[in-house]
């Protein structure tokens, strides 16, 4: 079933009823200030950095779920109701939710008023508007008391929820006409503060959340909003909050706009205090000025609407699929911002406080966003480059905030240093901008390290070279892209992380899958060096890979699909000598998209997993699930049979499948794969699937699970740009090239054809696939041999594809 249908014109998914089977959220804000939003409001701000500038506050574990966030109010007579639902829970007579990019809009209805409230972040400025519009529709005046209000967070996140014997004295806030100041900290060593404030003059608020919810009660029912009043209370510790009241009257028929606005101000040293004490409001007053108006929140609205028609314009497709154009068009590619913007940090089940920026996963994401935003692609790769460890080995994340590497996870992933030379190909080939290699890059972000860029992926390549195991092939390390294969932890304390606990380096534990990524990232480092001149190089690297493939058909070939690694004792797992995890996904995905053993094997290993791993949400991680703890497998087997790692629909690798199909050049079975996951395809099974039916989730649980189908941890997941990449360049086959646009879709039979769009080193290129007998491409009439169309300074390049 579903709770609401895509609205394609408006770029809209639109949310009928407010019990979904989960929150359903979106994120508001492209640069420094972010909110994630859901269908009833929830959800908290930040600046920057989840963790350590956390706005508003948010409870992962309360209950009711998702409940404060933004709460309106609305008092009409005896009936207190709230546009999205929440937190008042009173039956609206009608309810909508809309999410779009970079905003979302709440239509409710009671009582013949009408609200609409809209929330966004304006493009480049620090604060999120919420315009409150209510409409009187009845025949009588309508005296309505108003209540807009947010609970501030101690901006640590971590010590927020933790260090109450302080929390409960440090809290401080200033109050000047209709503006809240939360300055907490800011007296001793902050420079920022936070404000909440409305457009027009208030009744009343309150600030100490305890004062404004009375005993007792939580936020569905404060004792304020009961009695129609404010307390004026100036919150001195315990929990400071910002609640606005507004008197207003309504002639029938009548409209009135109101807007609030949540901003984060940073003051210089010098400038932090206006009086002694007084916080310095001048930025403030700055942006509440920019934004005071319906007329500029409207503005504000259009100049976002267009910024994300400008980014999706440069990919879209037509095709006789609408699920795959929605997909395509619009939600696939947000979701890729949105990973662009969080990596892992902040979602309904990241809690923004453990994760910073993961090296793996950010050059991953870089391969969904590349198109879109390549500039700061490039600054990404820069800085990610900077938390490599001169010998090519790297830290495993780093904070948005400092860039600095992230002691506290530390290093040791051995497939991290490979996805470096991933993202700057992937970079290059859409940019060609050759100019990145020479960019000097430090080491451990150490000043006086730096080399150009070039040198850190030639260690990237190195690594994995000089770090080989008994069987030729990579040593595995912490854990490879499966964080969970844990195959030197040997751990058996509870509770212990298994990503950051001692780590017996056994130097037998081997990756294939690593393997499979060196055969295929190592001819794409030797592709490169053999461009930019350096051809003994490309050599050398070239007959690494070659003996790396002769190492993976040696030793990780297990007769009908890959293997997936040796353990620390030398045994292989994922193979059919074992009793448990026969098989796994990763290896047959990698290994295939490198070509080894060329598409006779590749097949093989495909049919194989999609007979063993498929089921109707795409395919599981391995089989037969762990049923036990093992202490030489680590994480995966600490999972319970179809879930996580251990054997759930883990969608960020199907991805690798639909691609590997696309390499064997089955359209079919790539077809077929692509439509198993993405959201727009399962919409219909929502109830079942229950994450939002516009972005993807990390996991669906397997048939081995007791809740095959559901899916959890939307929305941060590499699924979102190794989905794009599978969709865009397997399926429909268009690939950004050194040389030029390649053009090779690999479509299902039963598509007849499509129509591309593709922005391209400053040209477009308007694309038609067809089906015919001449088969071939033509550019602007031109007969091509092969699929590539060379680079060309002409804006628009018209395409015919027969295949
Ligand atoms: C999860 C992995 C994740 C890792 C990162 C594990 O608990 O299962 O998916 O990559 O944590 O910290
Ligand atoms: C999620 C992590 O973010 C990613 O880095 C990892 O590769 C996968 N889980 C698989 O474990």
């Amino acid at each position: 079933m579903r709770y609401g249908y895509f609205d394609d014109e408006a770029r809209e998914y639109i949310i009928t009823r407010p019990d979904t089977p989960l929150p359903w959220i979106n994120y508001l804000g492209n640069q420094g200030f972010f909110s994630l939003i859901s269908n009833t409001c929830g959800g908290y701000a930040f600046y920057r950095d989840a963790k350590l500038r956390r706005i508003t506050r948010f409870r992962y574990n309360n209950v009711p779920h998702d409940e404060g966030g933004r709460c309106f109010y609305i008092c009409d007579g005896d009936v207190t109701w709230s546009p999205a639902f929440l937190p008042a829970k009173t039956p609206l007579d009608s309810y909508r939710c809309r999410h779009g990019l970079g905003y979302s809009v709440f239509e409710g209805e009671k009582q013949g008023v009408s609200a609409q409230l809209t929330c966004l972040v304006p493009m480049g400025s620090p604060c999120e508007l919420q315009k409150l519009t209510l409409r009187n529709n009845n025949k009588e005046v309508k005296r309505l008391t108003v209540y807009g209000a947010v609970e501030w967070c101690l901006w640590n996140a971590v010590d927020d929820s933790t260090n109450y014997q302080r929390n409960w004295n440090i809290g401080e806030v200033e109050i000047e006409g209709s503006t809240v100041y939360h300055k907490t900290e800011y007296r001793e060593r902050r420079d920022h503060y936070a404000f909440y404030s409305v457009n027009a003059p208030i009744a009343g608020f309150d600030t100490d959340r305890d004062t404004f919810l009375g005993r007792f009660r939580g936020w569905s029912e404060p004792v304020a909003v009961e009695n129609r009043t404010s307390y004026n209370s100036k919150a001195s510790g315990w929990a400071p909050m910002a609640a606005l009241r507004l008197e207003v009257a309504l002639a029938p028929g009548e409209e009135k706009s109101f807007l609030f606005r949540l901003g984060y101000v940073e003051n210089p040293e010098a400038e932090k205090f206006s009086a002694p004490g007084v916080i310095n409001k001048t930025r403030a007053h700055a942006l509440l000025s920019a934004y005071d108006s319906v007329a500029q929140f409207d503005a504000a609205l259009s100049e976002l609407k267009a910024y994300w028609a400008g980014l999706l314009s440069r990919f879209t497709v037509k095709s006789s699929e609408e699920k795959l154009d929605r997909m395509v068009n619009v939600w696939n590619q947000y979701q890729c911002m949105v990973t662009f913007n969080m990596s892992r940090s902040a979602s309904y089940y990241e809690s923004g406080t453990g994760r910073g920026m993961g090296f793996r996963d950010s050059c991953q994401d870089l391969l969904g966003f590349v198109h879109l935003i390549p500039e700061r692609a490039r600054e990404r790769i820069l800085d990610i480059a900077s938390i490599q460890f001169a010998d090519g080995s790297t830290y495993h994340q780093y904070q948005p905030l400092t860039k600095r590497g992230n002691a506290d996870v530390g290093s040791g992933f051995n497939d991290d240093p490979l996805w470096l030379i991933a993202c700057t190909c992937a970079y290059i080939r859409e940019t060609g901008d050759f100019s990145i290699l020479d960019e000097p890059t430090p080491f451990n972000n150490e000043a006086g390290t730096e080399v150009p860029l070039l040198e850190h992926l030639r260690r990237s390549a190195g690594y994995t070279i000089s770090h080989r195991g008994p069987h030729g092939l990579p040593l595995i390390g912490r854990a490879d892209w499966n964080d969970c294969l844990n195959l030197n932890c040997f751990s058996r304390e509870p509770g212990e992380s298994f990503q950051t606990c001692s780590n017996f380096e056994s130097g037998k534990a081997e990756s294939v899958f690593i393997a499979g990524m060196f055969v295929k990232y190592g001819q794409e480092y030797a592709d490169l060096c053999e461009r930019i001149g350096l051809k003994e190089e490309a050599a050398a690297v070239r007959l690494a890979v070659s003996d790396m493939e002769k190492a993976v058909l040696a030793h990780g070939w297990d007769g009908e699909w890959f293997r997936r690694a040796y353990d620390a004792f030398e045994r292989p797992i994922g193979s059919r000598q074992n009793e448990e995890g026969q098989i796994f996904i990763e290896p047959q995905g990698f290994c295939v998209m490198a070509g080894i053993g060329g598409p006779d094997y590749g097949r093989k290993a495909l049919r194989s997993a999609e007979e063993r791993l498929g089921n109707e949400f795409g395919i599981e991680l391995l089989a037969p699930c762990y049923t036990e703890y093992h202490d030489y497998l680590g994480e995966i087997s600490s999972y319970p049979p179809g879930y996580k790692e251990n054997g759930s629909v883990f969608c960020h690798n199907n991805p690798w499948i639909t691609l590997a199909w696309c390499k064997v050049r089955d359209g079919n079975a790539a077809f077929d794969l692509y439509r198993r996951n993405a959201p727009a395809y399962i919409e219909d099974k929502s109830e079942i699937h229950r994450t939002e039916p516009y972005c993807y989730s990390q996991t669906i649980a397997g048939r081995a699970a007791r809740t095959y189908g559901e899916a959890k941890n939307s929305w941060l997941t590499g699924t979102a740009a190794w989905s794009f990449a599978a969709v865009s360049q397997g399926i429909l086959g268009v690939r950004p090239d050194y040389d030029g646009l390649t053009v090779d879709p690999c479509l299902p039979d039963f598509m007849d054809g499509c129509r591309i769009s593709r922005l391209f080193r400053g040209t477009r290129y308007e694309i038609t696939v067809r089906r015919g007998d001449d088969k071939g491409l033509t550019a602007d009439g031109k007969k091509l041999d092969g699929c590539t169309i060379p680079l060309t300074d002409a804006p628009v390049c018209s395409v015919l594809v027969t295949i």
